[in-house]
């Protein structure tokens, strides 16, 4: 087969996703050409969705010119792309960037998140059976150590137990990529971040889960409570203890159960990008990356940020032997129903071997940034403006 162009021509899914825009933005800046798989969705063409995403990023117009979005679907046959564009995934791709996932931790949404994390990536590699893709990057997650202890291998590793449906699938995914490209010798990089967030420098982000969720769920209650004071008499506050102290500081009365030996491992989505690159452009063998923080955010110092930033008092880790001591109030109800799948999150214990990524990247001079307060404080305010993303 001839291939067409001459640059690197990559097909990325979850183009229209958080880590799969910022993935087929870098490619695009670094002139490659990229093929995106995307959905139509809320009567947008795939194209309009991913022409509202790069004028986000301010991506210019003679920066786009190497981009085609391909219309398509991973849950249906051949991707449900036309006979043209699959054609072109077929004589034209060079490499493969898979991006494209269901997040959701909820048990209910099981077979959505089968059919798309498993199954969708069968189809994936169905059509790449007579292709000219020889590499395959599959960005996974850091958590399909699933309820591991301790130190978690930067290799395939035996996991039985997973918190969600989600570490599960992400798990039978990296296994389901091994054996095809093993089987059909095309090389395989697996990606796995921990919590990605915002950008470090910018704070900017086009996804408010992960870290934002819990902390959004307490801006919510903040707003609701003040309003209720201010506006309605405080009569819902005072039943959930809520009170606003004359400095303007309210205090909302939320324990959060974790230690101090646990806490969220956290990196911003510029370091997830420059490790990912400088991965694939240092490793053509392939293997399986740890792309995290070599350092996890405890909730104690979660909590002291939010507190900081958010003027608020009575938000705070406690250890679970003196949790257990006192019944939880009612505002803790509610807080722990909201981030009911987050609550593993905030024991985790897990620490994420990370020595075949750190000497790629220490040799690049990359390094994940520090979770500080200016990060944090930088990140929540972009939240907050952009009303988590509601005003984009
Ligand atoms: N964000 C994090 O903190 C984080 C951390 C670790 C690992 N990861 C991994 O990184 C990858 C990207 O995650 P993300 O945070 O960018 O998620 P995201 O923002 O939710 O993006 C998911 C993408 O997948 C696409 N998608 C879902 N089902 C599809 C289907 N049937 N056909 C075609 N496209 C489909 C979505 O398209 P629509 O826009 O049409 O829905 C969207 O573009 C995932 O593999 C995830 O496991 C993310």
């Amino acid at each position: 087969m001839v291939k067409k162009h001459k640059q690197q021509t990559f097909l990325v899914t979850g183009g229209t996703g958080f880590l799969g825009s910022h993935v087929a933005v870098g490619l695009l800046s670094r002139g490659h050409r990229v093929l995106v798989l995307a959905r139509e969705r809320e009567n947008a063409s795939a194209s309009q969705r991913m022409d509202r995403l790069l004028n986000w990023f301010g991506l210019r117009k003679d920066q786009r010119k190497d981009l085609k979005v391909l219309q398509g679907d991973l849950n249906r046959p051949g991707l449900g792309l036309n006979a043209q564009d699959a054609r072109m995934v077929a004589v034209e791709v060079d490499e493969t960037v898979h991006c494209a996932s269901d997040t959701s931790f909820s048990t209910r949404r099981r077979e959505q998140v089968e059919r798309t994390n498993v199954f969708g990536l069968e189809n994936l590699l169905n059509v790449f059976r007579e292709s000219t893709c020889r590499a395959f990057h599959l960005v996974s997650t850091a958590y399909v150590a699933g309820k591991r202890k301790g130190l978690c291998a930067e290799d395939f590793e035996q996991v039985r137990e997973f918190h969600n449906v989600y570490e599960e699938t992400k798990f039978r995914a990296e296994a389901m990529a091994a054996k095809y490209c093993a089987e059909n010798r095309i090389t395989l990089h697996v990606y796995r971040p921990s919590i990605v967030y915002g950008d470090s420098t910018t704070g900017r982000t086009n996804l408010f889960n992960g870290l934002y969720y819990p902390i959004r769920t307490l801006h919510f209650f903040q707003k609701l409570y003040t309003r209720d004071i201010l506006e309605n008499g405080g009569k819902k506050a005072r039943e959930m203890g809520v009170r606003l102290e004359k400095d303007g500081v309210l205090h909302l009365p939320v324990r959060i159960q974790s230690s101090d030996e646990c806490g969220l491992n956290l990196i911003p989505v510029n370091y997830f990008l420059e490790a990912f690159m400088a991965i694939r452009r240092q490793c053509p063998e392939g293997g399986v990356f740890h792309i995290v923080n070599p350092r996890s955010t405890t909730i104690r110092r979660l909590a002291e940020y939010t507190r900081r930033f958010f003027q608020l008092e009575g938000v705070r880790a406690v250890d679970p032997d003196e949790y257990v001591k006192r019944a939880r109030n009612g505002l803790e109800l509610l807080f722990d129903s909201h981030i009911r799948y987050y609550g593993p999150y905030m024991q985790d214990r897990r620490i994420f071997e990370h020595s075949r990524t750190s000497a790629i990247l220490g040799g690049q001079n990359i390094s994940c940034p520090e979770f500080s307060y200016p990060v944090f404080t930088t990140c929540m305010r972009y939240a907050v403006e952009t009303d988590w993303g509601r005003l984009k």
